[in-house]
């Protein structure tokens, strides 16, 4: 609703390139053909869509894939307290950083000159987010997105130059109306373009000396874990009706050729051709210029009802599958029920033979009910809200042809032999197990067994566990005395963070 306010010195003009993106057909699974043995194609990205935009301002999902693919515009609330850490009780007059957790700003003020200035939005912020690890200074790819709008190219290069971004940024976001910009680094981070203009101070104190390890770094670690999950950082309220993805491959197709063949965590947006940056650089233009949509979609909780409805069911499926002697009958009843809403009367097998023809209706049904009202209002949906549509149709559909697949073939088999071989369920054990690493929600990815009351699961990452950056397997930490788990061997104290002088920590964080 905010950007009806906008003053009209933000109409800016919108490229030729943005028009057509708008009306470009949808190029997602809205074929009439429910054949269950077609599986998706190849180079789709719905799945990515999908659980980006369910991890959004999440620091789990954006600690487990670090490289941001999404940006999308938002607003923080009038009356939030925001987080400036220093070693001097300087008031910043300019661009500077701020955080939404005092944890984090702790991290920024000297030992014994540890000043923190504490501001309150005077007004609704306007702020451009940046999904991933985004304000992790490493070369591989969080940073690729802000390097679009501040030169225009990604550049590695330029990976530790932050003052000369936030200054190219703060540029771009005077001419487009945005305040600030929202990044992550464990904690959400804003980059405050004007520390006068929305905001007043409400306290700058000097604070009571503290030893800064191991205490620091696991009272920021509380602060992480707060948003670690869906709705993730609520202070920040996104308009995902504007969200940019560089996994639309309508927005952005030079990145196709450029992730074929990689996994997902090793995504990212260098490669990225010239034409393609400026029609990304025009859809966040257009942010500014282009009037609200009118479609009234809730997306994130309908991505959320899809999650809510599968989550779960797949998990113990799955495990069912794997652990179970004779798996067959126990899993045929957990997808009968996933199935129920769409398990029509009608749908039964042929007398004879093992063709699953029969079952289109309930696969097109199970499809198709959470997405068919909105494919119906397709016009009114701003280009964002086609893609969010394409990955929602995309996402439910394979999980619809994994599971009639499975009930129809369950079917079958009890109609011929009143039973569900071992074979069979074999066969679905592939199938799940497939489908699962196909969806690969963040939400799957947890610690098993599930922590003590006075732990925290724990999924190593930016900024205190760069080592296993690529590779972060969770594990549960104690987040109290006596602290333990933040190193992957040890159980002790981390050794070499407490041993790290504030001012190397800076520059880990900053450079
Ligand atoms: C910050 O905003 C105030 C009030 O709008 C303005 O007077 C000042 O010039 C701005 N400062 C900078 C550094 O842009
Ligand atoms: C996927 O994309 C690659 C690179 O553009 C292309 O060579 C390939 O044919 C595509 N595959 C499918 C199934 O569309």
């Amino acid at each position: 609703m905010f950007w009806t306010f906008w003053p009209l010195v933000f109409l800016l003009p919108i490229t030729s390139d943005a028009l057509q993106f708008t009306q470009l057909p949808l190029a997602g699974p809205t074929t009439d053909d429910w054949d269950l043995n077609a599986s998706p194609n190849y180079n789709a990205t719905g799945r990515f869509v999908f659980d980006a935009v369910a991890g959004l301002l999440q620091h789990w999902s954006n600690t487990r894939y670090h490289n941001g693919h999404t940006i999308v515009p938002g607003n923080i609330p009038a009356g939030t307290l925001l987080y400036h850490g220093r070693q001097d009780p300087d008031v910043p007059t300019t661009r500077e950083w701020a955080s939404l957790d005092s944890e984090f700003a702790r991290i920024f003020c000297a030992e014994d000159d540890c000043w923190i200035l504490t501001l309150v939005t005077t007004r609704p912020l306007r702020v451009l987010y940046f999904d991933g690890s985004s304000a992790t200074k490493n070369g591989d790819g969080p940073i690729d997105t802000q390097d679009l709008l501040s030169w225009g190219a990604v550049l590695p290069e330029r990976v530790s130059w932050d003052y000369e971004r936030l200054r190219r940024l703060c540029e771009l976001g005077d001419s487009l109306g945005f305040d600030a910009f929202v990044r992550m680094q464990g904690n959400f981070e804003v980059m405050l373009c004007n520390f006068t203009d929305g905001v007043q101070t409400v306290s700058l104190s000097k604070l009571e000396n503290e030893e800064r390890f191991p205490h620091h770094g696991y009272t920021f670690l509380h602060a992480s874990a707060w948003h670690d999950h869906y709705p993730g950082e609520t202070r920040i309220q996104l308009d995902l009706t504007r969200l940019i993805s560089l996994y639309d491959v309508t927005l952005a197709p030079s990145l196709v050729p450029v992730r074929s063949g990689k996994e997902r965590r090793m995504h990212r947006v260098l490669g990225i051709d010239e034409r393609d940056v400026n029609a990304v650089l025009a859809r966040v233009r257009a942010i500014a210029s282009s009037p609200p949509s009118q479609s009234g979609i809730d997306w994130s909780t309908l991505f959320k009802v899809i999650r809510d409805r599968y989550s779960t069911r797949l998990e113990v499926l799955q495990s069912i599958l794997s652990t179970d002697k004779d798996p067959g009958p126990r899993a045929f009843v957990i997808v009968q029920m996933a199935l129920s809403p769409y398990r029509l009367y009608s749908a039964v097998p042929h007398p004879t033979g093992s063709d699953t023809a029969w079952a289109a209706p309930v696969f097109r049904l199970c499809s198709q009910s959470h997405t068919s009202f909105i494919e119906s209002i397709h016009d009114e949906l701003t280009a964002s809200e086609h893609l969010l549509l394409t990955s929602a149709q995309e996402t439910t559909r394979e999980i619809c042809r994994t599971l009639v697949g499975i009930w129809a073939e369950g079917m079958i088999s009890l109609r011929d032999a009143s039973t569900i071989s071992e074979s069979l369920a074999l066969k679905w054990k592939t199938g799940v197990d497939h489908l699962i690493n196909w969806l690969d929600w963040s939400l799957w990815t947890k610690c098993r067994p599930a922590c003590a009351f006075d732990e925290s699961c724990y999924i190593p990452g930016s900024p205190f566990s760069m080592e296993e950056w690529d590779a972060p397997e969770p594990r549960c930490i104690s987040l109290f005395e006596p602290y333990s788990g933040i190193e992957p061997e040890d159980k002790g104290p981390p050794q070499n963070i407490s041993s790290l002088p504030p001012r190397n920590l800076l520059k880990t964080l900053r450079l």
